[in-house]
């Protein structure tokens, strides 16, 4: 049993409960802090804050674990597949052959877009960002497809068309941007082979689908399926946690991995790359500014709020653009910069001091590119990854019968009560 912590506040000492969580993670209860002590915590950032239990996803930032319901992301990578990941965060458990036929099916079922979809897509200006579109796109769908009577219908109805419905509205958004004619989902292909032919196939050069693409998208949406309680993760709780339909709380999701710090990383290292380069490759300078406190640049690609050892998920990911490199046969200048950027900022001062190490996105945005996958639609490839994630912390705090709404507290720090002045006395 662990021991209570004690706070001495004004002369009183109160008790609070010590949690711990199956892997030996500690967290004080102070749920009933304000209430009895009147005082509450800060924590900017949320970095000391745990605000949920939660039996999804396990990670330890220290010694560079990952575990989606106790599977190493590891052995996921390596047998799995994305829709078996899927299947195993959502309902807590590998399916069983015949469960994940179903599923398949069912996907294969709710697959296709409503045509007066397209209506939309067309209409946003060129040049808009596919993920704005994609969170439009997704809070859209509920307007398509009104609640059902029993809410376990509804759930499990909405889980497969979001699934399903994803790849097809980001393929059909990229095929809109280019001016080319919308590919339909095929039911003989598989999830992420689907996806690549609704991308690429025309009628001019019908689309293989290669078995290491093939692969290498699987690979790419497990490392991404989910990541405990990390920004859009928490925003998908939190807009949730208002009771809002699952259309809505996924794409306030979208809108949170939009930025730059998080899922928007791999499109911005990309871009960081590509400056380098035009700068002559002087990837030396790249590392100063990193550096340099005036410079408000960062590496990106580079540091974790959790991972302080390394990103598991990096090291699946730089195997894996190896691998694909070779197979394709493409050299892409892009991955030489990016190992020696590497290299040289895992031997800097500053990095080691700050434990910054290659991220999920160093990688990512290499194996991408080698897809053909165009840079402004890298941010909607993670975001299709963490669908099964956003899903199954839905789920579980929407199943949770304790679960309240989310609303933190604030210390005010603005001026203290003072009259209103009419507008011409002012
Ligand atoms: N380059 C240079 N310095 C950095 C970097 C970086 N990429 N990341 C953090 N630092 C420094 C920062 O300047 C600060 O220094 P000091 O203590 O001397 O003022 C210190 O490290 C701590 O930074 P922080 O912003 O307080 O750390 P955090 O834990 O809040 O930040 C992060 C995590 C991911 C936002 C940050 O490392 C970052 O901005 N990285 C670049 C963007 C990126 O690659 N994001 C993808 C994250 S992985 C995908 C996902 O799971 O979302």
């Amino acid at each position: 049993m662990a021991e209570n912590v004690k706070i001495v506040y004004e002369g009183k000492t109160y008790e609070f409960p010590i949690i711990v969580g199956s892997e030996g993670e500690k967290g004080i209860d102070i749920s009933k802090l304000r209430q009895i002590t009147g005082l509450i915590t800060l924590d900017p950032g949320y970095a000391n804050t745990g605000s949920c239990t939660s039996s999804i996803t396990f990670m330890d930032g220290e010694k560079g674990i990952l575990r989606y319901r106790g599977i190493p992301v590891e052995q996921l990578a390596e047998h799995s597949s994305f829709i078996e990941t899927a299947y195993l965060l959502i309902n807590g458990r590998l399916p069983t052959r015949e469960e994940l036929d179903h599923v398949s099916a069912l996907f294969n079922d709710n697959s296709l877009v409503h045509e007066d979809m397209q209506i939309f897509y067309q209409n946003f200006p060129r040049g808009s960002h596919p993920m704005g579109i994609l969170s439009s796109m997704v809070n859209a769908l509920r307007s398509f497809y009104p609640e059902l009577q029993t809410i376990e219908e509804e759930i499990n109805i909405t889980v497969i068309r979001l699934l399903s419905k994803v790849r097809t509205m980001a393929a059909m958004s990229y095929r809109i941007s280019r001016g080319h004619k919308v590919v339909y989902p095929r039911p003989d292909l598989k999830y992420c082979a689907n996806f690549l032919n609704m991308m690429f196939d025309t009628p001019v050069k019908p689309y293989q689908v290669d078995d290491i693409l093939e692969k290498a998208l699987n690979v790419f949406w497990i490392l991404h399926a989910d990541h405990e309680q990390n920004c859009s993760t928490s925003a998908v709780r939190l807009v949730g946690s208002g009771r809002v339909n699952l259309y809505a709380a996924i794409s306030a999701g979208i809108a949170a991995l939009w930025g730059p710090l998080h899922g928007g990383a791999n499109q911005a290292v990309i871009e960081m790359l590509t400056d380098i380069q035009k700068d002559g490759g002087n990837y030396m300078r790249a590392v100063a500014r990193a550096k340099d406190k005036k410079d408000p640049f960062r590496l990106m690609g580079f540091g974790h709020r959790v991972y302080k050892a390394y990103d598991p998920r990096a090291r699946i990911m730089k195997k894996m653009c190896h691998r694909i490199l070779d197979k394709l046969s493409f050299d892409d200048p892009l991955l030489d910069l990016a190992k020696e950027l590497e290299e040289v900022a895992l031997k800097d001062d500053y990095f080691i001091d700050h434990n910054l190490y290659p991220n999920v996105d160093f990688y990512s945005g290499i194996v991408l590119r080698a897809m053909g996958i165009p840079t402004n639609m890298f941010t909607v490839m993670f975001a299709i990854g963490r669908f099964p994630g956003w899903i199954a912390q839905w789920k579980e705090c929407s199943d949770d019968p304790n679960w309240r709404l989310g609303r933190p507290r604030q210390i005010y720090i603005g001026p203290e009560k003072k009259q209103y002045i009419p507008i011409d006395q002012r």
